[in-house]
């Protein structure tokens, strides 16, 4: 089945005890356990519950894993993952992965004996020649965030293979049904579910999918003892969510790519980072990895004051953190998702004071490109 068949159809269409065409809500902190004398699935519900398995399934599935687990929020998935390693483990990641995980790893992991490099990934060469004798596991994130640089998924892979190193890739903005990480050798994948796979900004989520059942069972000792699970109000969400996740994304992405093109004519407009656009660097590695150009993007003015103008005029985008909602969102990496950068840092890596990241709604997109039009203006 393809993936927008499989987003309807995998397992849990209908619930075997009702019928019921949604999976039900089971809102318990315990299970009755009988008269003790057969082994019971559920017992506790930080262990499991039936409506988080649902959705642990159905991530698995969608993302060719072997196991899937949910968490109560996108950063909870990154930190339970990456709390498979122990002190002295080393791990390399990519520069500009989301500044949740970097600030994860640089203050507590590394506080607990973690070591950190962070590289530029797209140049897979520094992620050979980041690699010691302890490292264990490369973090990667593609498209990058805000500037939508690309790594070559399969390249990096081939070298943690060669030196027997954990993947770990977050498929924040890709999603499965444009990127599929373990169908490209990685192993474990990372979500935060409360972008596209939620995707009506009203739930905060986060998953994490592995490629073989040993590395599903080690993140699940991790789920279970540091226990950052979610409620099953919000699993129910998510759930709701994914159902509607292609087309979703197919009207975003086509929203996406017009109004790329229309700012990219604009005279106060200086650059537009997108892969779907033909002069974008990292466009054919993308495509050879990815179905489709995601629906994120982001673009610079030639002037702050034009930039925080925009941010002022526009009216069909609130001005906010997040992405992958129904409702456009303008982000200004400078002062929210990015503000914690050294400025110096945030320069070298061209996240200036002039750049926008948008996230484009279901809203008309001929709507869109007017308002963004006026405000620029
Ligand atoms: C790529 C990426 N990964 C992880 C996260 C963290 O997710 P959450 O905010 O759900 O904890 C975010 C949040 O912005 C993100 O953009």
């Amino acid at each position: 089945m393809n993936r927008g068949t499989l987003l309807i159809h995998n397992g849990h269409e209908s619930d075997p005890v009702t019928g019921a065409l949604g999976v039900p809500i089971v809102q318990t902190s315990t299970f009755d356990q009988g008269d003790l004398s057969q082994p019971v699935e559920f017992d506790y519900a930080r262990s499991g519950n039936p409506t988080r398995k649902a959705l642990e399934e159905t991530i698995a599935t969608l993302e060719s894993g072997e196991r899937g687990y949910a968490f109560g929020s996108g950063i909870a998935a990154i930190s339970s993952a990456l709390g498979i390693f122990a002190a002295g483990d080393h791990i390399v990641a990519a520069e500009d992965i989301y500044g949740g995980s970097w600030r994860i790893l640089n203050t507590f992991y590394r506080r607990w004996g973690l070591e950190l490099t962070v590289v530029d990934a797209s140049d897979t060469e520094q992620i050979r020649r980041a690699i010691k004798p302890n490292t264990k596991a490369i973090f990667l994130e593609t498209p990058s965030n805000p500037l939508m640089k690309i790594t070559d998924l399969a390249a990096c892979i081939g070298i943690a293979k060669e030196a027997g190193l954990i993947t770990i890739v977050d498929n924040t903005f890709m999603t499965p049904c444009r990127q599929r990480p373990i169908e490209l050798g990685a192993d474990i994948v990372v979500h935060s579910a409360t972008k596209f796979i939620g995707g009506h900004s009203d739930v905060i989520s986060g998953l994490a999918v592995t490629r073989t059942k040993e590395l599903g069972q080690r993140i699940y000792a991790v789920q279970n003892s540091f226990g950052a699970v979610p409620g099953p109000w919000d699993v129910w969400l998510v759930l709701r969510g994914i159902k509607t996740l292609k087309v979703r994304l197919d009207a975003q992405e086509r929203t996406a790519q017009y109004l790329c093109e229309r700012l990219l004519k604009h005279p106060k407009v200086e650059a537009v980072y997108y892969p779907g656009l033909a002069n974008h660097p990292g466009k054919k590695i993308h495509d050879a990895q990815s179905s489709g150009a995601g629906a994120v993007f982001s673009f610079k003015t030639k002037t702050a004051e034009q930039a925080i103008r925009f941010l002022g005029k526009v009216e069909l985008a609130a001005a906010a953190v997040s992405l992958g909602g129904v409702e456009t969102i303008a982000s200004y990496p400078v002062r929210m998702s990015h503000a914690s950068i050294p400025l110096a840092e945030r320069e070298r890596l061209g996240i200036t004071d002039t750049l926008i990241r948008i996230s484009p709604g279901l809203e008309d997109p001929e709507d869109l490109a007017a308002d963004f039009e006026q405000a620029l203006n």
